[in-house]
């Protein structure tokens, strides 16, 4: 069998790859929150970052690329370990820690399906503007494509910004469980530790939901606006 697939099939090869493709991932959300900030900075600050980006054109796509596998990694081996996990379970809810782990599990699927949904709505909407034609002919006076206006028409839309809020609710649930399950996949035996690292888990998801919701909420106060 090819290496990279009996890893993948083996349970530490698993947990590994569910951990490390976990940790990318909030990389990546951490990243991606920064460069909207840029939005408080001015229309010239945030179509500049979007530009720089662009530019970087076949490195652009590669990088989508390997998001996108590692989206799918992330999903295949936390499914996996999962189902794994129910198999092996000799019998159901007979211990309160059963249950806690049942719900924690039951809403790491469900958290995870709805921001996979979000995912492809959100594409839709900000990268290939299938839901809102009209943002695809937005240029500031520059000529660049003006990110700033798309993003605060995209959320003067209040059902559409109220999807977001509830979308970054369930992303802020989905890292709170995700940090505590990864210190307990990383084999962290010091409970100190792993509560330690749970809690900073906890912080950095409402840090990233308040960070998130913070540009729908400010379009919704008149403190982000087109002019
Ligand atoms: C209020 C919340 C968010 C805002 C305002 C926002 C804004 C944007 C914008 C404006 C783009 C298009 C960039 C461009 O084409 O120039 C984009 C792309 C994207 N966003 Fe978000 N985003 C938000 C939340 C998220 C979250 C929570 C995730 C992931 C869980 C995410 C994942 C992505 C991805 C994967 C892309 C495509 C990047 C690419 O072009 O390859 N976004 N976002």
């Amino acid at each position: 069998m090819i290496p990279a697939v009996s890893f993948l099939n083996s349970s530490i090869g698993r947990k590994a790859v569910s951990a490390v493709t976990g940790v990318l991932l909030m990389l990546f959300v951490m990243g991606h929150l920064a460069g909207n900030l840029t939005i408080f900075a001015g229309r010239d600050v945030i179509n500049d970052y979007a530009g720089h980006l662009r530019d970087l054109g076949p490195l652009l796509w590669v990088i989508r690329f390997l998001l996108l596998a590692t989206v799918i990694l992330h999903i295949y081996t936390t499914v996996r370990l999962a189902r794994d996990n129910r198999a092996a379970r000799p019998v159901r809810y007979a211990r309160e820690d059963t249950v806690q782990a049942s719900w924690a599990s039951r809403s790491m699927a469900l958290s995870g399906i709805v921001l996979l949904a979000f995912i492809v709505y959100h594409l839709l909407h900000f990268t290939f503007q299938v839901t809102n034609p009209v943002f695809a002919h937005l240029t500031d006076s520059k000529g660049r494509p003006d990110v700033y206006s798309m993003m605060i028409l995209g959320f003067s839309n209040y059902s559409v910004a109220g999807a977001y809020v509830v979308a970054m609710a369930f992303l802020s649930l989905h890292l709170t469980h995700g940090a505590s399950s990864w210190s307990q996949s990383t084999g962290i035996s010091n409970l100190r530790l792993r509560k330690a690292l749970g809690a900073a888990g906890n912080a950095l998801a409402l840090l990233l939901f308040a960070g998130y919701v913070s540009i729908p909420v400010c379009v919704y106060l008149d403190i982000l606006k087109l002019w």
